[in-house]
């Protein structure tokens, strides 16, 4: 059974009424349209205070039978990677569904020639290259637990979830290719497992062939051992709620935590949330230019795509390699139709000007879309008109890491778009705005806190380790909710717009850091006494990070103080995570309980002197002259 795509504004109001007045049979209709080793007993079993959310409760079922084995007798030779190395002149490769399938295989074969075995937690620490998704993929078919960390974070981090996650195994390369330059990664990885005495196999992919280290009795190399393992890889039988994945993301309190998406769900709410939003079809080459590190790239590079049997671009290089114009030069190249990155790389290719998009054609195009941040205006009039040659529909699609999937968009060319807006919720999601007492707000035109009151299918199930963490992050503010963290308006026509966080998380370049996180970093600098982070508007960035950092002695060479904290927040987090801007102090805004008053600090960095606010409940009032003063 295949299931029609939404076409029409009409059929997407009928189906959304449809999925909220009986969620169950609605869901349960595009879960038919799968391969399951058993149907379910139960479409879903939930309650918010746990929380508890099972959907598909007693299937089972593979999720790579579905996004590859399903595929073989129709699209057996339909290319399902397509690779676009970092050099342009290194020629693309592409894996049809057959060779995909086939090389997962193979891996997964690696994967239980070392050890792995279904449940074990695996983390993957590697560069966009093929054998990145056939090492996701390989996990899930056989049931282990794939924790994919980005690349680019730093060997404390992946030692970090590492450690909080139990991975005894390690999926990486030797080194990666970036612009101009190589990067370092099997060395990150040796530095990391320095403090993983648990990790028991680390698997090494060949990519750059710099020499590597290579660890007697722990380090294997892909390439030999895939001498000794054949295709034939039976996919694990799995129960819809068993996990698929762990992926750490930051909030508001405390290291990044490791947000838990199972089979089931997960499966059922990419491929239909892929197929209506970017509004796909069979001869579409879609390319998402996130990095599989993040949420983005699990969802719309790995699985969404795969599960509709799409053609997938995975891009190992950066926009501005060899110059600004290659995105577009790439879209020419491949004759990309569904074109998805983010507002930060939007503005900063904006910035670079129309002089490296007018020499391509970018006629294949016919969706683009946005995602990670809100989209400004200037930036969606640009994005549409010069990349999407004012003819393509715009897609800007809201959602988050412990959402799995998209959850507010216009699905392209049906529903209608408004800069700035996401605008509709899809089928099966139920958004609401709250007051800060929690009260729903009924009326349009109004702003407020964004909750989600009813489960859809890949909604986050548990943070790893720690379920209780994940009742107090997100179902404890707002009883009955789940609670976003971000702050949204609906307009007069009840369309959404995404204001950003009310937490404090910022979001920088799309990249999402508790304040506290960064705190920490800053603060392992051996002459920092305390600091505290606030976001800033930037233009490029979306938000920029301004650091206010009290030192234990007085600083004369302040350059080389700077330089030294953001290499202490490169080594702690990743050089994704430095501070915009560090201002000294002697002191900071502090209630008499001791409280940072942040609101302060926020507005000093936005650069909005007066009108601070009631400031008589300060230790010492006089601190917020001297940062007033000092100003960067
Ligand atoms: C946060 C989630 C899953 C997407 C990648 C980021 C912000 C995301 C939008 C958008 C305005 C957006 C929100 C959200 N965000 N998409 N279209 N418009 N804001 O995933 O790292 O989990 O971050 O990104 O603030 O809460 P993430």
């Amino acid at each position: 059974m295949t299931l029609s795509r939404i076409l029409t504004q009409q059929e997407y109001e009928t189906a959304y009424a449809a999925s909220v007045k009986d969620p169950e049979a609605f869901w349960a209709a595009q879960a038919e349209t799968f391969t399951w080793k058993k149907k379910w007993d139960k479409v879903l079993q939930w309650n918010f205070d746990g929380p508890e959310v099972k959907w598909f409760l007693g299937g089972k079922l593979n999720i790579t039978e579905n996004c590859l084995d399903r595929h073989l007798a129709t699209r057996g030779e339909k290319t399902a990677i397509l690779w676009e190395p970092n050099d342009p002149n290194e020629a693309a490769q592409r894996l049809s569904y057959r060779e995909l399938h086939d090389r997962v295989c193979r891996y997964a074969n690696v994967l239980k020639r070392n050890g792995v075995k279904k449940g074990d937690r695996v983390c993957i620490y590697m560069p966009m290259i093929p054998e990145l998704v056939v090492a996701v993929l390989g996990c899930a078919r056989i049931g282990a637990i794939h924790s994919v960390v980005f690349a680019g974070f730093s060997a404390q981090s992946i030692a970090d979830r590492i450690q909080d996650a139990n991975a005894e195994f390690v999926l990486t390369s030797d080194g990666m290719m970036r612009g101009a330059k190589k990067g370092a990664v099997k060395s990150v990885v040796d530095e990391a497992l320095a403090t993983c005495p648990d990790v028991k196999r680390v698997i090494v992919t060949k990519r750059t062939g710099d020499p590597v280290a290579m660890k007697d009795g722990r380090d294997v190399w892909l390439h030999e051992e895939l001498k000794h393992v054949d295709a034939n890889c039976p996919a694990e039988v799995m129960d819809a709620e068993d996990p698929l994945f762990i992926l750490y993301t930051s909030g508001s309190t405390g290291k990044p935590k490791g947000v838990v998406h199972t089979c089931g769900g997960y499966m059922v709410y990419t491929d239909y949330t892929f197929r209506n939003v970017f509004q796909y079809e069979e001869k579409d080459v879609f390319w998402c230019t996130a990095d599989v590190g993040w949420v983005t790239g699990h969802s719309y590079i790995i699985y969404g795509p795969l599960l509709a049997g799409a053609t997938s671009l995975v891009f190992e290089g950066i926009p501005t390699y060899p110059d600004a114009g290659r995105f577009w030069q790439v879209i020419d190249k491949h004759q990309v139709h569904i074109f998805y990155t983010a507002p930060t790389a939007i503005r900063s290719l904006m910035a670079q000007g129309l002089g490296f998009v007018e020499p391509h054609s970018l006629s294949s195009l016919r969706v683009i879309g946005s995602v990670g941040e809100p989209i400004n205006e200037e930036a969606w009039h640009w994005y549409k008109d010069h990349i999407g040659k004012g003819h393509c529909a715009l897609v800007d699609t809201w959602w988050q890491t412990e959402t799995g999937g998209i959850m507010i968009s216009s699905l392209a060319g049906v529903t209608d778009e408004k800069p700035s807006h996401a605008a509709w919720p899809l089928p099966g999601v139920q958004p609401v705005l709250l007051t800060a007492d929690g009260k729903e707000i009924a009326e349009n035109e109004q702003e407020g806190l964004l909750a989600i009151r009813f489960p859809w299918p890949s909604i986050i199930r548990t943070t790893y380790g720690d379920h209780e963490r994940c009742r107090q992050t997100y179902f404890s503010s707002y009883k009955g909710y789940y609670f976003t963290g971000d702050g949204a308006r609906r307009d007069a026509d009840g369309r959404y717009r995404i204001i950003g966080r009310v937490d404090d998380v910022i979001n920088v370049s799309g990249h999402r850091f508790g304040t506290a996180e960064i705190e920490n970093a800053i603060n392992e600098s051996e002459f920092v006494v305390e600091s505290a982070v606030v976001g800033y508007p930037h233009d490029i960035k979306g938000q920029g990070i301004y650091a206010y950092v009290i030192a234990e002695r007085r600083i004369d060479d302040v350059e080389q103080a700077r330089a030294a904290i953001l290499a202490t927040v490169t080594k702690v987090i990743g050089p994704i995570a430095k501070p915009d801007k560090i201002q000294f102090v002697t002191g900071l805004p502090k209630t008499r309980s001791g409280k940072i008053m942040r609101r302060i600090l926020r507005k000093v960095a936005e650069g909005e002197m007066s009108n601070l606010g009631d400031t008589t409940t300060l230790l010492d009032p006089a601190v917020v002259e001297e940062i007033k003063a000092g100003r960067l």
